[in-house]
Protein backbone atom coordinates (compact mmCIF):
# COMPACT_ATOMS: atom_id res chain seq x y z
CA UNK A 1 0.00 0.00 0.00
CA UNK A 2 1.20 3.64 -1.06
CA UNK A 3 1.64 6.19 2.27
CA UNK A 4 -0.87 8.73 2.15
CA UNK A 5 0.24 12.82 1.73
CA UNK A 6 -2.15 15.27 1.46
CA UNK A 7 -0.65 18.24 -0.64
CA UNK A 8 -1.48 22.11 0.63
CA UNK A 9 -1.25 23.86 -2.45
CA UNK A 10 -1.46 23.75 -5.71
CA UNK A 11 0.84 22.09 -8.23
CA UNK A 12 1.55 21.22 -11.75
CA UNK A 13 0.66 17.96 -13.69
CA UNK A 14 4.47 16.86 -13.81
CA UNK A 15 4.35 17.19 -10.18
CA UNK A 16 1.39 15.35 -9.47
CA UNK A 17 2.11 12.56 -11.19
CA UNK A 18 5.50 12.18 -9.67
CA UNK A 19 3.93 11.92 -6.25
CA UNK A 20 1.10 10.04 -7.80
CA UNK A 21 4.06 6.97 -8.43
CA UNK A 22 4.66 6.68 -4.98
CA UNK A 23 2.38 7.82 -2.76
CA UNK A 24 -1.88 7.85 -2.13
CA UNK A 25 -2.73 11.66 -2.31
CA UNK A 26 -5.21 14.50 -1.75
CA UNK A 27 -4.79 17.94 -2.58
CA UNK A 28 -6.08 21.47 -1.88
CA UNK A 29 -8.14 22.25 -4.80
CA UNK A 30 -9.79 25.59 -3.41
CA UNK A 31 -9.24 29.37 -4.33
CA UNK A 32 -6.00 30.81 -2.41
CA UNK A 33 -4.37 29.69 1.01
CA UNK A 34 -5.51 26.15 2.20
CA UNK A 35 -7.67 27.79 5.70
CA UNK A 36 -6.11 26.30 8.99
CA UNK A 37 -9.22 24.67 9.99
CA UNK A 38 -8.57 22.63 6.67
CA UNK A 39 -5.37 21.73 6.81
CA UNK A 40 -6.03 20.24 10.95
CA UNK A 41 -8.76 18.26 9.58
CA UNK A 42 -6.52 16.64 6.32
CA UNK A 43 -3.34 16.07 7.99
CA UNK A 44 -5.30 13.71 10.77
CA UNK A 45 -4.12 10.13 8.65
CA UNK A 46 -1.58 10.80 6.65
CA UNK A 47 1.91 10.54 6.91
CA UNK A 48 3.44 13.31 4.75
CA UNK A 49 1.89 16.93 3.76
CA UNK A 50 3.32 19.55 1.36
CA UNK A 51 3.00 23.14 2.12
CA UNK A 52 3.71 26.55 1.35
CA UNK A 53 4.31 28.85 4.67
CA UNK A 54 1.39 27.27 6.04
CA UNK A 55 1.99 27.24 10.26
CA UNK A 56 2.41 24.06 11.50
CA UNK A 57 2.10 24.20 14.88
CA UNK A 58 1.55 21.96 18.46
CA UNK A 59 -2.10 21.67 17.85
CA UNK A 60 -1.87 20.85 14.37
CA UNK A 61 0.75 18.02 15.20
CA UNK A 62 -1.52 16.71 17.77
CA UNK A 63 -4.23 16.18 15.26
CA UNK A 64 -1.95 14.48 12.84
CA UNK A 65 -0.42 10.97 14.55
CA UNK A 66 0.31 9.18 11.83
CA UNK A 67 2.76 12.15 10.03
CA UNK A 68 6.18 11.88 9.60
CA UNK A 69 7.36 14.90 7.31
CA UNK A 70 6.23 18.24 6.38
CA UNK A 71 7.73 19.26 3.25
CA UNK A 72 7.73 22.89 2.32
CA UNK A 73 7.99 24.51 -1.01
CA UNK A 74 10.07 27.57 0.32
CA UNK A 75 13.56 28.12 1.67
CA UNK A 76 12.40 30.25 4.77
CA UNK A 77 10.95 27.95 7.69
CA UNK A 78 9.74 30.52 10.17
CA UNK A 79 6.06 29.12 9.63
CA UNK A 80 7.93 25.84 11.80
CA UNK A 81 7.22 25.19 15.32
CA UNK A 82 10.50 23.23 15.45
CA UNK A 83 10.35 22.57 19.04
CA UNK A 84 7.06 20.29 18.42
CA UNK A 85 8.01 19.14 15.44
CA UNK A 86 10.99 17.47 17.26
CA UNK A 87 8.71 16.55 20.13
CA UNK A 88 6.31 15.04 17.40
CA UNK A 89 8.90 13.35 15.93
CA UNK A 90 8.36 15.12 12.77
CA UNK A 91 10.77 15.79 10.00
CA UNK A 92 10.53 19.55 8.29
CA UNK A 93 12.11 19.80 5.15
CA UNK A 94 12.53 22.93 2.73
CA UNK A 95 13.93 24.59 -0.90
CA UNK A 96 17.47 25.76 -0.46
CA UNK A 97 19.62 26.18 -3.76
CA UNK A 98 17.04 26.36 -6.52
CA UNK A 99 15.52 30.02 -5.72
CA UNK A 100 19.41 31.61 -4.98
CA UNK A 101 19.31 33.21 -8.13
CA UNK A 102 15.87 33.74 -8.40
CA UNK A 103 15.55 35.73 -5.26
CA UNK A 104 18.80 37.88 -5.54
CA UNK A 105 17.65 38.90 -8.92
CA UNK A 106 14.18 40.70 -7.14
CA UNK A 107 16.53 42.18 -4.57
CA UNK A 108 18.45 44.02 -7.48
CA UNK A 109 15.37 44.44 -8.85
CA UNK A 110 13.94 46.05 -5.80
CA UNK A 111 16.77 48.16 -5.34
CA UNK A 112 16.56 49.89 -8.69
CA UNK A 113 13.08 50.30 -8.93
CA UNK A 114 13.28 52.09 -5.63
CA UNK A 115 15.74 54.09 -6.37
CA UNK A 116 15.33 55.08 -9.87
CA UNK A 117 11.47 55.38 -8.81
CA UNK A 118 10.39 53.14 -11.20
CA UNK A 119 6.52 52.07 -10.46
CA UNK A 120 6.05 55.93 -9.32
CA UNK A 121 7.18 57.13 -13.45
CA UNK A 122 5.67 54.31 -14.86
CA UNK A 123 2.22 55.70 -13.26
CA UNK A 124 3.24 59.11 -14.00
CA UNK A 125 3.81 58.18 -17.64
CA UNK A 126 0.56 56.06 -18.50
CA UNK A 127 -1.48 58.75 -16.10
CA UNK A 128 -0.43 61.40 -18.61
CA UNK A 129 1.60 63.22 -16.57
CA UNK A 130 4.25 63.92 -18.71
CA UNK A 131 4.15 66.98 -20.97
CA UNK A 132 5.85 69.70 -22.18
CA UNK A 133 5.58 71.78 -18.64
CA UNK A 134 7.87 68.28 -16.84
CA UNK A 135 10.59 69.76 -15.17
CA UNK A 136 13.90 67.09 -15.61
CA UNK A 137 14.17 67.46 -11.75
CA UNK A 138 10.90 65.92 -10.69
CA UNK A 139 12.20 62.61 -12.13
CA UNK A 140 15.20 62.11 -10.77
CA UNK A 141 16.36 59.40 -8.73
CA UNK A 142 19.65 58.52 -6.94
CA UNK A 143 22.45 55.98 -8.55
CA UNK A 144 23.36 52.81 -7.43
CA UNK A 145 26.45 52.05 -9.20
CA UNK A 146 29.81 52.58 -7.28
CA UNK A 147 27.74 53.40 -4.16
CA UNK A 148 28.39 51.29 -0.92
CA UNK A 149 25.82 48.61 -0.24
CA UNK A 150 25.56 46.70 3.02
CA UNK A 151 24.08 43.41 3.46
CA UNK A 152 22.55 42.10 6.29
CA UNK A 153 22.83 38.10 6.27
CA UNK A 154 25.70 36.42 4.25
CA UNK A 155 23.75 32.78 3.19
CA UNK A 156 23.55 31.56 0.20
CA UNK A 157 21.63 34.72 -1.45
CA UNK A 158 23.33 37.01 0.51
CA UNK A 159 26.51 35.89 -1.75
CA UNK A 160 24.03 35.72 -5.20
CA UNK A 161 23.23 39.74 -3.74
CA UNK A 162 26.83 40.69 -3.31
CA UNK A 163 28.04 39.30 -6.50
CA UNK A 164 25.36 41.14 -8.65
CA UNK A 165 26.35 44.33 -6.81
CA UNK A 166 30.20 43.61 -6.69
CA UNK A 167 30.62 42.96 -10.78
CA UNK A 168 27.36 44.33 -12.11
CA UNK A 169 27.00 47.76 -10.35
CA UNK A 170 30.80 47.97 -9.32
CA UNK A 171 29.50 48.75 -5.70
CA UNK A 172 31.33 48.52 -2.56
CA UNK A 173 29.39 46.01 -0.34
CA UNK A 174 29.66 45.51 3.48
CA UNK A 175 28.08 42.90 5.12
CA UNK A 176 26.65 41.72 8.27
CA UNK A 177 26.21 38.20 9.57
CA UNK A 178 26.39 35.78 12.41
CA UNK A 179 30.57 34.92 11.20
CA UNK A 180 33.00 36.80 9.35
CA UNK A 181 33.26 34.83 5.64
CA UNK A 182 36.49 35.20 4.83
CA UNK A 183 35.78 32.66 1.81
CA UNK A 184 33.64 35.61 0.07
CA UNK A 185 35.35 38.03 0.95
CA UNK A 186 38.36 37.04 -0.79
CA UNK A 187 36.05 35.97 -3.74
CA UNK A 188 34.18 39.31 -4.18
CA UNK A 189 36.03 41.17 -2.05
CA UNK A 190 33.17 42.41 0.27
CA UNK A 191 33.71 43.79 4.02
CA UNK A 192 32.67 42.54 7.39
CA UNK A 193 31.05 45.28 9.49
CA UNK A 194 29.47 45.36 12.51
CA UNK A 195 25.98 46.35 11.84
CA UNK A 196 25.92 49.80 13.44
CA UNK A 197 28.98 50.73 10.91
CA UNK A 198 27.49 49.06 8.14
CA UNK A 199 24.12 51.13 8.61
CA UNK A 200 26.12 54.56 8.74
CA UNK A 201 28.03 53.69 5.56
CA UNK A 202 25.60 52.03 3.24
CA UNK A 203 23.52 54.24 0.56
CA UNK A 204 21.41 50.41 0.21
CA UNK A 205 20.77 47.94 3.23
CA UNK A 206 19.54 44.76 2.23
CA UNK A 207 18.02 42.50 4.46
CA UNK A 208 18.40 38.58 3.58
CA UNK A 209 18.39 36.84 6.90
CA UNK A 210 15.90 33.98 8.19
CA UNK A 211 13.18 35.15 10.66
CA UNK A 212 14.32 33.84 14.37
CA UNK A 213 13.57 35.28 17.92
CA UNK A 214 17.27 37.30 17.72
CA UNK A 215 16.24 38.83 13.95
CA UNK A 216 12.72 39.75 14.87
CA UNK A 217 12.76 43.86 14.81
CA UNK A 218 16.24 43.49 14.17
CA UNK A 219 15.53 46.98 12.19
CA UNK A 220 13.72 48.87 14.31
CA UNK A 221 14.07 53.31 15.42
CA UNK A 222 17.57 52.99 16.93
CA UNK A 223 18.83 51.57 13.36
CA UNK A 224 16.85 53.57 11.15
CA UNK A 225 18.43 56.48 13.22
CA UNK A 226 22.12 55.07 12.01
CA UNK A 227 21.61 54.64 8.26
CA UNK A 228 21.81 57.79 6.17
CA UNK A 229 18.88 60.17 5.32
CA UNK A 230 19.65 59.40 1.50
CA UNK A 231 19.45 55.36 2.06
CA UNK A 232 17.13 52.99 0.83
CA UNK A 233 15.93 49.73 3.25
CA UNK A 234 15.47 46.41 0.62
CA UNK A 235 13.73 43.90 2.75
CA UNK A 236 13.69 40.72 1.16
CA UNK A 237 13.81 38.96 4.19
CA UNK A 238 10.53 38.22 5.94
CA UNK A 239 8.40 41.16 7.17
CA UNK A 240 9.40 41.13 11.15
CA UNK A 241 12.74 41.24 10.82
CA UNK A 242 11.68 45.13 10.36
CA UNK A 243 9.10 46.83 13.02
CA UNK A 244 6.92 48.57 10.54
CA UNK A 245 6.23 51.14 12.66
CA UNK A 246 9.58 52.68 13.08
CA UNK A 247 9.84 52.15 9.83
CA UNK A 248 7.04 54.62 8.69
CA UNK A 249 8.44 56.61 11.47
CA UNK A 250 11.74 56.92 9.83
CA UNK A 251 10.06 57.18 6.43
CA UNK A 252 7.87 60.02 7.17
CA UNK A 253 10.59 62.03 9.09
CA UNK A 254 13.15 62.30 6.13
CA UNK A 255 15.61 60.41 8.62
CA UNK A 256 16.10 57.34 5.32
CA UNK A 257 14.80 57.98 1.82
CA UNK A 258 12.72 54.72 0.86
CA UNK A 259 12.38 51.25 1.08
CA UNK A 260 11.88 48.36 -1.64
CA UNK A 261 9.68 45.75 0.43
CA UNK A 262 8.89 42.51 -1.14
CA UNK A 263 7.62 41.28 2.60
CA UNK A 264 5.17 42.91 5.15
CA UNK A 265 4.40 41.86 9.09
CA UNK A 266 1.25 41.08 8.04
CA UNK A 267 1.21 39.16 4.58
CA UNK A 268 -1.33 39.58 2.56
CA UNK A 269 -0.36 43.24 3.59
CA UNK A 270 -3.33 44.76 5.03
CA UNK A 271 -4.68 47.62 2.41
CA UNK A 272 -4.68 50.13 4.99
CA UNK A 273 -0.73 49.65 5.70
CA UNK A 274 0.65 53.61 5.84
CA UNK A 275 3.64 52.30 3.64
CA UNK A 276 1.33 51.34 0.70
CA UNK A 277 0.60 55.07 0.78
CA UNK A 278 4.27 56.33 0.64
CA UNK A 279 5.61 57.16 -2.93
CA UNK A 280 9.34 56.42 -1.53
CA UNK A 281 7.89 52.65 -0.86
CA UNK A 282 8.45 49.97 -3.69
CA UNK A 283 5.99 47.43 -2.38
CA UNK A 284 5.38 44.04 -3.62
CA UNK A 285 3.34 40.81 -2.46
CA UNK A 286 6.04 38.28 -1.55
CA UNK A 287 7.13 37.22 -4.63
CA UNK A 288 11.14 36.90 -4.02
CA UNK A 289 11.21 33.24 -6.06
CA UNK A 290 8.23 33.48 -8.24
CA UNK A 291 9.21 32.87 -11.37
CA UNK A 292 7.81 30.15 -13.16
CA UNK A 293 11.23 28.57 -13.39
CA UNK A 294 11.96 28.73 -9.58
CA UNK A 295 8.83 27.42 -8.58
CA UNK A 296 8.14 25.14 -10.66
CA UNK A 297 11.99 24.06 -9.42
CA UNK A 298 10.94 24.70 -5.80
CA UNK A 299 8.46 22.57 -6.25
CA UNK A 300 9.76 19.35 -7.36
CA UNK A 301 12.41 19.71 -4.78
CA UNK A 302 9.84 20.05 -1.98
CA UNK A 303 7.88 16.67 -3.73
CA UNK A 304 11.07 14.74 -3.46
CA UNK A 305 11.88 15.78 -0.29
CA UNK A 306 7.76 14.50 0.24
CA UNK A 307 8.13 11.24 -1.25
CA UNK A 308 11.48 10.22 0.54
CA UNK A 309 10.48 11.26 4.02
CA UNK A 310 6.66 8.79 3.80
CA UNK A 311 8.74 6.03 1.71
CA UNK A 312 11.83 5.20 3.90
CA UNK A 313 14.30 7.97 2.20
CA UNK A 314 16.44 10.02 3.59
CA UNK A 315 15.01 13.67 2.20
CA UNK A 316 17.86 16.07 0.90
CA UNK A 317 17.09 18.86 2.64
CA UNK A 318 16.15 18.61 6.04
CA UNK A 319 16.08 21.99 8.21
CA UNK A 320 18.01 22.75 10.82
CA UNK A 321 17.26 23.76 14.15
C1 LIG B 1 10.97 31.47 0.69
O1 LIG B 1 11.15 30.51 -0.08
O2 LIG B 1 11.05 31.36 1.90
C2 LIG B 1 10.67 32.77 0.06
O3 LIG B 1 10.25 33.71 0.96
C3 LIG B 1 9.66 32.63 -1.04
O4 LIG B 1 8.50 32.05 -0.58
Amino acid sequence: MKPKVYIARPISKQVEEYIGEHCDYKKWQGEGAIPLDVLMEEVKNVEGVLVQHAPITNELLDQAPHLKIVSNSAVGYDSFDLAAMKQHRVLGTHTPFVLDETVADLAMSLMLATARRVPELNNFVKQGKWNTQTKSQELFGIDVHHTTMGIIGMGRIGEKIARRARFGFEMDVLYNSRTPKPELEETYGIVYSELEALLKKSDFVVLIVPLTPETHHLMGEKQFAQMKNTAILINCARGAVVDESALVRALETGEIRGAGLDVFEQEPVLTDNPLLQMEQVVALPHIGSATEQTRAAMLMKAAENLVAGVTGGVPENVVKE
